[in-house]
């Protein structure tokens, strides 16, 4: 007879459901951009594909990413004939705008040359976007420029973030030293 497994129901929004520190705020005056305006971060997006560096892969990939004061920073994956020096679109488009002093972000758009396939950004992009939050949105694109919105949070539900630091259980570790 076989035997019936358990299924634990499992929520989305897990950790994310209470604010993080980079939400708050956010949540106050959020923010969603335009029919015009994800339009043109999408057509950012694909531009910024052109300037791919992916000799490699041939896999093309570009972002745009935009911030709560309307700029637009964008980048593209850059690799390396050391294969796992090359680095993501997306994370270069955030290391871009860090860099700059922005980091409240309110949506980015990620393009590849899939025509047939939304574009989804690999685990470690995703991690780093949840550094920023969980409440702000991707949009996944084909070449035809068609896409997929998601939040951060559906992307990696249950994730661990900055605030999850402060939870740490020991205080003082003693040194073996
Ligand atoms: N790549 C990105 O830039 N973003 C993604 O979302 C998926 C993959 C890059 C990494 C590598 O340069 C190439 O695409 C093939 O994996």
């Amino acid at each position: 007879m076989e035997e019936e497994i358990p299924v634990r129901a499992i929520s989305f929004s897990f950790r994310c459901s209470k604010a993080t520190q980079q939400d708050k705020g956010r949540r106050m005056d959020q923010r969603h951009l335009s029919q015009e305006e994800v339009k043109e971060l999408i057509d950012q997006s694909h531009k910024a594909k052109e300037h791919s560096y992916s000799p490699y892969s041939k896999f093309r990939v570009g972002a745009a990413v935009k911030t709560r004061d309307g700029r637009v920073f964008t980048g593209c994956n850059v690799e390396n004939a050391c294969y796992n020096l090359g680095v993501c679109a997306e994370r270069n488009v955030i290391a871009k705008a860090v860099s700059e002093g922005y980091k409240d972000f309110i949506a980015i758009s990620i393009a590849s040359d899939m025509e047939t396939e939304f574009i989804s950004p690999c685990g470690a992009c995703r991690q780093v976007m949840r550094e920023f939050g969980c409440k702000w949105d991707v949009y996944l694109t084909k070449t035809d420029k068609s896409y997929e919105k998601m939040t951060v949070d559906e992307l990696l539900p249950r994730s661990f973030g900055p605030d999850d630091l402060s939870n740490k259980k020991v205080s003082n570790i003693p040194s073996k030293h």
